[in-house]
């Protein structure tokens, strides 16, 4: 039987952020197109309980518990999935929304509120694909992906002005690089999300004004990205690089 140009059989993902929402699907579905997958989190039990539930699914998963922020953790962390899984041959950045971020207007917001989006979106994502490109370039192969959003190419009046600006810096970033390491047969790239549905969990209440702008009329599923993660992860992902890839409903406003 022929193998599909999908399959992630004998890859090694790292999803970091993948406890729960956009970052459980997108590890999900790396899982179910064969990669082993190392699910990161700040909360190691939300980490452990995805891990566990990818591996009942028939997957392969473990739990890497850190804080991208941390340039320490992140160091014994890649030693521990290396030794469990293999080095990593798919970098998913998904960890992009801060604990104790507040969303305010720019002339309320202060350094304090930059910080928290600088380093988790750019900073951190940074450290990461620098502590994983170097094997990837070695071995001749590897993937990145990034998450982004659409606040990162459109001005929007939700208060959310350092958090686009930091995800507007991280995908220039993915540009340059992709460049840089496209001749070693490694790609990166982005994906810019529109409004997910764990949002309309949050805002139950106004979903159909939240919906309104979005021409498919519903908000979008972890899975959705995941099944995006996957492609760009996989061979048939090879002829993509640098893009910002919008998973966004056809939404005008991108969020
Ligand atoms: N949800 C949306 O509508 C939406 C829209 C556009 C972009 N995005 C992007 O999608 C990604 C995921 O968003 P989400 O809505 O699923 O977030 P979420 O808050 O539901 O889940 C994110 C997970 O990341 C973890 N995390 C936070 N800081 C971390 C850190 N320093 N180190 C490791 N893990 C950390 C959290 O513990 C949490 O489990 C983010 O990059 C976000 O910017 C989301």
């Amino acid at each position: 039987m022929s193998t599909s140009g999908f399959d992630l059989s004998g890859r090694t993902a790292l999803v970091t952020g993948a406890g729960r929402s956009v970052g459980e699907g997108i590890a999900r579905e790396l899982a179910a197109a064969g990669a082993a997958v190392a699910v990161n989190d700040l909360h190691a039990d939300r980490a452990e309980a995805v891990a566990a539930s990818i591996r009942d699914a028939g997957g392969a998963a473990v739990a890497a518990p850190f804080d991208v922020t941390d340039a320490a953790a992140l160091d014994d962390a890649l030693a521990r999935v290396t030794a469990e899984l293999g080095p990593v041959d798919v970098l998913v950045n998904n960890a992009g929304v801060p604990e104790g971020q507040r969303t305010r207007q720019f002339l309320a917001t202060d350094e304090s509120d930059w910080l928290l989006q600088i380093q988790l979106n750019l900073l951190g994502s940074m450290r990461v694909i620098r502590a994983v490109l170097p094997g990837q370039v070695e071995r001749g192969w590897g993937r990145v992906v990034q998450i982004s959003s659409g606040a990162s190419s459109r001005g929007l009046d939700i208060g959310v002005s350092a958090y686009g600006a930091a995800k507007s810096g991280i995908e220039g970033l993915v540009r340059h690089v992709a460049t840089e390491v496209g001749p070693s047969g490694v790609t990166v790239n982005a994906i810019a999300l529109g409004l997910m549905e764990n949002v309309g969990q949050r805002n139950a209440d106004h979903l159909e004004h939240l919906v309104r702008d979005i021409p498919v009329r519903r908000l979008g599923r972890p899975s959705e990205i995941g099944g995006t993660a996957v492609w760009l992860a996989s061979e048939y992902g090879g002829y993509v690089t640098g893009q910002v890839v919008h998973v966004n409903g056809g939404a005008l406003n991108g969020r």
